[in-house]
């Protein structure tokens, strides 16, 4: 929300047989954050990588560790994920059988074992959904394209989503980090950092950039601008 903006890369677009290589990459090349994407083949149809991987992830990591868990029955699977590490864990609202009491008992987990806590959305669930638990995250994971590939093109109007959550956390006098992933790159950042994102995930953009610390720059310096332009005016 207008904070400091972060650039977060998903390792999904990485090399998967380099990805020792591709992580010391972007550590050197000017991200804040490496965000995970953790697939079950079931709550989206791909499939991806579990809770060994994320466990040496953190082993090696210099950077704070964003995992994204897109998988169902998220209550259950969470004690493994917590115990493979992270400084954040995302789960998402539409995985919850029962969201109500569902989410606030994820949240109290990951903040006993002192994680960041945040719940994500899939583009077509109304943002209302968060007024209960917004207050009690740290962060909110706006989706801007339907969970499950990298490369997908930006959903517009993501930017009036994240608007909204801005509208909301301003009425119940909460902050809270929003990070936006989906097709974020050169061209979709100003719009969603003039909304109020701050924390960006950059799959394609980043990995199949010429030159990722260029793009991951321009990322920064064009979010950065749009935000702290939109802040002014509020
Ligand atoms: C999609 C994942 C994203 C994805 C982003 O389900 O959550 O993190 O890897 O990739 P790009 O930036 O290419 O859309
Ligand atoms: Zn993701």
């Amino acid at each position: 929300m207008y904070g400091d903006i972060k650039i977060a890369p998903s390792i999904l677009s990485a090399s998967f047989m380099r990805m020792g290589e591709d992580i010391a990459m972007i550590e050197q090349k000017g991200a804040d954050i490496i965000h995970v994407d953790v697939m079950d083949g079931h709550f989206v149809p791909n499939l991806s990588i579990g809770v060994p991987f994320v466990k040496d992830l953190n082993k090696i990591a210099k950077l704070p560790v964003d995992v994204h868990l897109m998988i169902s029955n998220p209550l259950e699977e969470l004690p493994w994920f917590i115990n493979a590490g992270a400084w954040s864990i995302t789960v998402h609202y539409e995985a919850f059988e029962e969201p109500e009491s569902g989410i606030p008992q994820a949240i109290q987990m990951l903040h006993d074992a002192g994680i960041r806590a945040c719940v994500s959305l899939k583009p077509d669930t109304p943002v209302e959904v968060l007024r209960p638990f917004v207050k009690d995250l740290e962060m909110v994971l706006m989706m801007s394209v339907y969970p499950g590939f990298s490369g997908q093109s930006y959903i517009e109007g993501t930017e009036d989503r994240i608007a909204e959550l801005v509208g909301m956390c301003d009425e119940l006098g909460c902050e809270v980090d929003i990070q936006v992933d989906g097709g974020i790159s050169e061209k979709t950042v100003e719009r969603v950092a003039a909304a109020g994102a701050d924390i960006f995930v950059m799959g394609s953009a980043c990995f199949t950039a010429a030159d990722p610390q260029v793009a991951m720059a321009r990322v920064r310096e064009l979010g950065a601008a749009a935000g702290a332009q939109a802040a002014e005016g509020r």
